[in-house]
């Protein structure tokens, strides 16, 4: 019973996390005036690029306290499996490359190819962007959640993001931006 409890509290995290960084995705890449097919490419990339982590084992997921350097090797796989994924299920090329390439850094410090900035395409760059955005403003077992300004004093430190695009994400989500719901996205479609 703990099991199931613990597995659903896991997937609707995921589930959660991945609508966010759609949304974020797709604001960004709006705000980057990509011609919008891409708005729409990005946010679907967003949505799932963690579904591979329903791959991971949930005690490494929630575990309160840094992780073990082999459950750190399992927990880089997620990408992969994400990329894996998505290939089932029929996923366009373009989207399934931004999942599988959303933890690559600009000083090839990522994961799981350790990529450098001119091999990792644009699309997992503006996910990796959200992604740690995201992450930094909820709550996770092993941290607090942070508000808007202590995520970007410490995103501002972090030089494994491209400046560029970091940038119009700041502004994007410090100017008049409002984050809209999937339902809200849905709606205006
Ligand atoms: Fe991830």
């Amino acid at each position: 019973m703990q099991y199931l409890k613990n597995m659903k509290h896991t997937m609707s995290c995921i589930h959660q996390h991945g609508i966010r960084v759609g949304v974020l995705s797709y604001h960004l890449s709006k705000h980057l005036n990509l011609p919008e097919i891409y708005w729409f490419l990005h946010f679907i990339a967003g949505r799932w690029h963690d579904f591979g982590k329903l791959l991971i084992p949930t005690s490494i997921l929630n575990q309160p306290t840094p992780l073990t350097s082999e459950q750190w090797e399992i927990m880089k796989k997620h990408p992969i499996y994400s990329y894996r994924l998505v290939s089932l299920c029929g996923f366009d090329a373009y989207i399934k490359k931004a999942i599988l390439y959303h933890h690559e850094n600009e000083c090839g410090t990522g994961y799981p190819f350790g990529l450098a900035s001119e091999n990792i395409p644009l699309s997992s760059k503006i996910i990796r962007i959200c992604d740690i955005y995201d992450a930094l403003t909820q709550k996770r077992v092993y941290k607090h959640k942070l508000n808007t300004e202590e995520a970007f004093s410490l995103m501002d430190k972090d030089k494994s993001l491209p400046s560029y695009l970091y940038g119009v994400f700041k502004y994007m989500i410090l100017s008049d931006y409002r984050c809209l719901t999937k339902k809200e996205l849905l709606r205006r479609g």
